[in-house]
């Protein structure tokens, strides 16, 4: 059975990398598409052979046909448009963050539950083929207790005329609500682990805008790990590694060009033995890696079926507001940080 799909903005993710993947989806059929602008939902139309455009969200509401709508439209349009289809009895999968805060993601997830319909947010990255990987052998012990992990992930974006991602009443945050937030998520995901205690910093040291250029969140996971991240929007694209890192008691985990858009970048597994005593010389020995194999597939297609399986009833939503509004805290208490030293999350 096929999920009947509407799309609520139509411009970067959802045209370069959403909709293609839903064109891939073994449960997904594509209704309607709406953007503010008309020639974007009509070039949408074209090009994935939708049956309607639109540029009001209440004319794709009204089609009874549609089940499912992806809202993929700039932060600060997100509540409105969530509520609408809330009451229009849509479910809904809705790009990060759910709203400009989070509060208002909350106020988002209670009105869709009260108006019993489905929210699922588009964390992506969790459905990487290495992600997968890299959970299961977090979870099944393989490189022991957790006691530090690390993610960056970075962007070079200079200022642009009314980007609205650029705005923060428009966008709720910079470098870390609109990229760290993905390596928060998946270490929360990864990990299992919740969020107990945070400490942040961010600012604008190159670009003058009203989100910060650069941020970074240490976080104390619930195990008493210590994991950090950081994101920037001033550093070249080519310059940066975006690595996501996890070092456990009995080995670390090494993955590089996994934040990413696409499937790929490579993972490095090393397992050492936690028997040995110390060793004052810290003499350190070559370790084989792991053999890790995984098949690369498209996450946002993956995003689509999962999200589509659980409007149908066969699963739970893979990614549900109470994670994504978690993950959102944690970038709020970094822009806490920057008025005092520490900053309770929980
Ligand atoms: N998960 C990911 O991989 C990923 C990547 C990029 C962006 N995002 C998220 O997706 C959302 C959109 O980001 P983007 O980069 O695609 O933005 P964008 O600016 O490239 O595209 C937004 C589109 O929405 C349209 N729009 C503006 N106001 C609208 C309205 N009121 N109703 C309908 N459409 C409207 C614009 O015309 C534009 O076509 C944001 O929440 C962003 O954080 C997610």
């Amino acid at each position: 059975m096929k999920i009947k799909w509407g799309v609520i903005g139509c411009g970067g993710i959802a045209d370069r990398r959403t909709l293609p993947g839903m064109m891939l989806a073994n449960n997904a059929e594509l209704v309607a598409v709406m953007d503010a602008n008309k020639e974007a939902a009509e070039r949408c139309k074209e090009k994935y052979q939708a049956k309607y455009a639109f540029d009001s969200i209440e004319e794709l509401l009204a089609l009874d046909e549609i089940q499912a709508v992806y809202i993929a439209s700039p932060v600060f349009c997100h509540k409105e448009q969530a509520f609408a289809a809330a009451k229009a009895k849509k479910d809904i999968l809705i790009e990060k963050p759910v709203g400009l805060t989070a509060a208002e993601a909350e106020e988002i997830a209670a009105f869709c539950e009260a108006q019993g319909v489905k929210l699922g947010v588009g964390f992506m990255m969790r459905f990487h083929a290495y992600h997968q990987e890299i959970k299961k052998l977090v979870q099944s012990g393989q490189i022991g207790e957790v006691v530090s992990a690390r993610a960056q992930f970075t962007c070079w974006y200079p200022k642009i005329e009314n980007s609205w991602r650029q705005d923060k009443t428009l966008s709720g945050g910079g470098a870390m609500m609109d990229m760290g937030v993905h390596c928060i998520d998946l270490i929360r995901y990864i990990t299992g682990l919740e969020v107990v205690e945070t400490a942040g910093m961010c600012g604008n040291q190159i670009f003058e805008y009203s989100v910060e250029d650069a941020g970074s969140v240490m976080m104390r996971l619930e195990n008493g790990a210590i994991a950090y991240v950081d994101s920037n929007f001033n550093i070249p694209d080519d310059a940066a590694k975006c690595k996501l890192e996890f070092y456990g008691t009995k080995g670390s985990i090494f993955a590089q060009g996994t934040l990413a858009q696409a499937e790929g970048g490579t993972v490095e597994v090393l397992c050492a033995d936690d028997s040995v005593g110390y060793d004052a010389n810290q003499n350190r020995k070559e370790i084989q890696p792991l053999d890790i194999q995984v098949e690369f597939g498209n996450m946002y297609t993956k995003e689509i079926e999962q999200f589509g399986e659980a409007v149908l009833g066969n699963r739970d939503i893979p990614i549900t507001a109470v994670d994504a509004i978690a993950s959102q805290k944690v970038v709020e208490s970094a822009y806490a940080g920057n008025q005092s030293k520490t900053y309770q999350v929980l």
